[in-house]
Order: C-alpha cells, then structure tokens, then sequence
C-alpha cells in the first residue's frame, strides 16, 4: 500500500518536473513577445475580463511594445497593436496568421468550423470563401443592390416620418438592416412590422447582449460535459433556434430550386452546387453538402447584418452630435442629386458622406479586436517569434487611435479625409483598418461601403436629424463583446427636407 503511494507521488512530481521542464525548453527555442506576469492557468484575468479590453491592450503595448503576449486562461494570446506590426503578419507573412483558433462556443454555433469566419485556413474555407464572393459580387452588377436598398430604405423612412415624438433611431437601423439582408440571403421582402424578422433580430440581439463576452466553456471546454453552466444550457439552445431559421430558409430553396433561376444569396450557393454536379468536380462536391451551406448563409447574414447596423448607428450618433457637419452632407447630397434620390451612379461625387462613413468606421468600433487569427505554422513577427497555433488578435482601435498617424484623434474630422478640393484623397490613410486585411481581410467590404453609403445618403437626404430640445449628445458607449463598442442608448427627432 505504502509502496504505491509512494509510486504515485514520484510519479507525479516526475510528471509536473517534465512539464516544466518541457515548457522552459519550448520558451527557449522561442523569442516570445513580452507581456505583463499573469497567474498560472488563470492568465491576464483582469485584462481578458475587461470590457475595456482594446484600451487596456493599447496601454499594455506603450510599455511591452506593438506585439504583446497575454495569457487568456491556460492559452498564449498574442494582440498586435499597430499597423506596421499587422501589415507584417497578415500581410508580409501571406497564409502564417491566416488559421482560426478553435473555441467551444464557436464550434457550436457554426457545427464544427464549417462555415467561412470561424473555419481554419484549408482548401475547404478557400472553396467556401470563393463561392460566397462570387454570389456577393452578384449585387454588385446592375442596379440590383440600389433597388433593393432604395425600395427598403422607403418603407422604413416613410414609417421614421410619422414618428411625433423622440424615438430611438437604432430600432429602425436594426430593422431596417434586418430587412435588408432578408432580401439578399433569402429573396423575401416583408412588411415593416413583420414579427419574423422581429423576432430573428431580438434572438441576434440576445445572442451579442447575453453571450459577446463569451461563457466559461471557452477558456475550459471539459466543463461543458461534466458541469455545464446555466449560460452554456441558454447558449445552446439560443443557436439552435437561430440554426433551425436557417435551415427551414435552406429547405424551402431546395424545394423550389429552379436551375439557372437565381433568387438570392442562397441560391447562388445553390448554382455552385449544380455547376460542381454538372463538372463531375466530386472533391468540390464533398465539401458543398448542406450544413457547409447553411452556415455560409449564416456567415453572410449575420456578418452582414451586424457589423453594417452598428456602423450605420455610430454615423446617425456622429451626425446628431455633429449637426455642422450633417448640414454640409445634406448641402453635397442636394448639389449631387437635385431633386430626385441618392443613387449608384452618385457614388464617385458623395466625397464629405463619404469621409464621415470612414470616419465613423474609425471612431465607432465596431469589430473590436476583430476575429481571432491562429499561425498555421511557426512565424515571426516585430522581431519576435510567435510558435505555430498561437492566437492572435488585431486591435483595431488601437490602430484607429495611433496618435503617430491620427491628429486629434478624439475628434470626429471627417475632413482628414479629403484633399483642398474637397475630394476623398487617393489613398486610404495608413493606419485605418476596419475591415482587416490579408488572407482573411472582410469578404464584404466591397458590398458593405456602397450600401452603408446610400442608406446614410438616403436618410440625410430626406431628414434633418437631432437630439430632443436640451439633450446633449451622451459620449458614453456600451459595450457589447470583444471590445466591441456602440453608442449608449439615445433618441432622435426628425423633420422632413423635401416633402414627397
Ligand atoms: C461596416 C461593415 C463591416 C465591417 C467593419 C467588417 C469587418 C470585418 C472584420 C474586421 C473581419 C475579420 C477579418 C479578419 O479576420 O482579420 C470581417 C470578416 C468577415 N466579414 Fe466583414 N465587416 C463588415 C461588413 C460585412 C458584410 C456586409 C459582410 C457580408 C455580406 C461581411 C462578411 C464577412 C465575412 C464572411 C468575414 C470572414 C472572412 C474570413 O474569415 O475569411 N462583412 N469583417
């Protein structure tokens, strides 16, 4: 009996021996960025925890410097926080930063890394990303993508111009957005007060209000299985009804799926699947079954929906706060259009509306610290070695608040943007990021800018909005995740420019 204990203290003491050992070796072959002590398994808590976790990452970096390594739980994560250092490794470094880590609550929600954001760098997320760029550009081509906005943005504006009293503009934004990416996923245009896409916006509201800081299954994924917190049990079933949406969406394409007919975004997905059919191509076909394709539609919806509604919120928040500037915009809309409405064809001549977009894109910061990269192989990065299957995650508002590259960079300065004739300058400016770059750089970009262009185009066009008589504007933001960051609740008046 003695003799076994004995057994099993020397061998665990020779065990945890091993592992420090193994570590230190393996902290040896590496340069690692620096970063503040943290306790062991725990991590850089009060940083990781933060709700101000961008502006603590950016403090950290003055002492440790651009790339700097923190621990989240037993993990290494690595926050880069200025642009040469971003460049470099999504950029310089081609496909090294261009993996997903995997995590518990991420998995459930897209059914093991099948969809495009979350999927790691393979042939499959190539294949993926491919096909919903082409189906993306589809809006691009014609007038498509301004008939849908225009016919949107009416029925809500209309419905904005009986308001008598404050109200809360990010209602209609979220609505509104909503609206708009139920027509370009699904092909359905429905009433403004339609209680599905009502209630399909408050579970995407619950989902980043309830789960954007994460659940404990994240930093430990055995507790799911032996011990799952009450958060975990909301969790699941949360995604499951978001998940079953989509499916019952798919299923009715499937069913009416004419081919060489193309309704919308899902059946752009479905027309890759035929042409796959038709080329015999079985490696592509493989990879295109339905949850694959289910889960692109998730990705665009909600990658679309949300990252598009909040911007458009911190402009309506920026344009209230800033009624100077707003009064120019509506004087450059008036000069371009004339009489008739805001349009594609416009779009070159929008140079202050557009300035304001980039500028809110800077201040308003919605994507936080972005999604997480993982190196799909040992890289490097500012001088420092960073091992294969490290975390790494971009801080933008770091980037957008570097006072190296942004004067002032507290103040709203639309006109940073623009040259002496009041042009948008040729180049974007250096350290302005929000749609990533690389490899993983936002597959929506090109949709997303002419889209959030015209409906901030069509708004001012047709309001001159405000605060309520003795508000002020409230800098105050609430945030909702990963340093991801929204106005605190605020209310609006509006009175008609042009009566219609
Ligand atoms: C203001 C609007 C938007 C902003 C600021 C934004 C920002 C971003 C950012 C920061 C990323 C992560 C890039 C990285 O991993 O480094 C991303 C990824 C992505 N975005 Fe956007 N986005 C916007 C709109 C959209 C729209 C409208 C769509 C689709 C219709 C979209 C689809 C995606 C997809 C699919 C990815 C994942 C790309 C990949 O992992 O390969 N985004 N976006």
């Amino acid at each position: 009996m003695i003799d076994v204990s004995i057994n099993t203290q020397t061998v665990l003491a020779g065990v945890s021996i091993g592992l420090v050992v193994f570590y230190a070796i393996k902290r040896m072959r590496y340069r690692l960025p620096p970063g503040p002590w943290s306790i062991p398994l725990v991590g850089n808590y009060s940083v990781y925890t933060s709700v101000e976790v961008h502006k603590k990452a950016m403090e950290l970096s003055k002492k440790y410097g651009p790339v700097l390594s923190l621990s989240f739980g037993p993990k290494r994560l690595i926050i880069l926080n200025n642009i040469d250092v971003v460049l470099e490794a999504m950029v310089k470094r081609k496909a090294d930063f261009a993996g997903r880590p995997k995590f518990t609550s991420g998995d459930l929600f897209t059914e093991g890394g099948k969809d495009i954001v979350l999927s790691t760098y393979s042939p499959t997320w190539k294949l993926h990303r491919k096909i919903a760029g082409k189906a993306l550009r589809h809006y691009l081509q014609g007038d498509l993508l301004e008939n849908m906005i225009q016919d949107n943005m009416n029925k809500f504006l209309n419905k904005m111009a009986q308001e008598k009293d404050p109200f809360c503009a990010r209602d209609y934004i979220n609505l509104m957005v909503f609206h708009q990416l139920y027509t370009i996923c699904f092909g359905e245009k429905r009433t403004v007060d339609d209680p599905e896409v009502k209630g399909f916006l408050k579970l995407d509201e619950d989902l980043l209000n309830e789960f954007g800081t994460g659940v404990l299954e994240d930093l430990f994924p055995y507790f799911k299985d032996i011990y799952p917190t009450a958060k975990w049990t909301k969790l699941v079933d949360k995604i499951g009804e978001v998940l079953a949406i989509l499916r019952a969406k798919f299923k009715e394409h499937l069913d009416t799926f004419e081919p060489g007919v193309n309704r919308d975004f899902i059946d752009s997905l479905l027309i890759a699947r035929q042409e796959a059919e038709n080329e015999g191509d079985e490696a592509a076909l493989e990879k295109l079954d339905d949850t694959h394709l289910v889960q692109t539609i998730s990705d665009i919806f909600f990658a679309g929906v949300d990252s598009t509604r909040m911007t458009m919120d911190w402009f309506v928040y920026f344009m209230t706060k800033h009624p100077e500037i707003q009064s120019k915009c509506q004087e450059e809309i008036d000069r371009v259009v004339g009489s008739g409405m805001p349009s594609m064809k416009n779009r070159n001549d929008f140079d202050l509306i557009e300035a304001c977009l980039f500028e809110t894109m800077r201040m308003g910061n919605v994507a936080g610290l972005g999604v997480p990269h993982k190196t799909i192989c040992d890289s490097e990065v500012g001088g420092y070695d960073i091992p294969k299957g490290t975390t790494v995650m971009i801080n933008h508002w770091a980037l957008h608040h570097d006072p190296k590259y942004w004067k002032d960079h507290e103040s709203f300065d639309p006109y940073r943007y623009l040259d002496e004739n009041g042009k948008m300058k040729p180049t974007r400016p250096d350290s302005w990021l929000p749609f990533s770059a690389g490899r993983r750089v936002c597959l929506g970009e090109t949709v997303a800018k002419p889209e959030l262009l015209l409906m901030c185009a069509n708004l001012l066009k047709r309001f001159e909005i405000r605060l309520p008589d003795g508000i002020e504007a409230n800098p105050e933001y609430r945030m909702i995740g990963f340093g991801v960051e929204l106005p605190s609740e605020y209310k609006i008046v509006v009175t008609e420019r042009v009566k219609n």
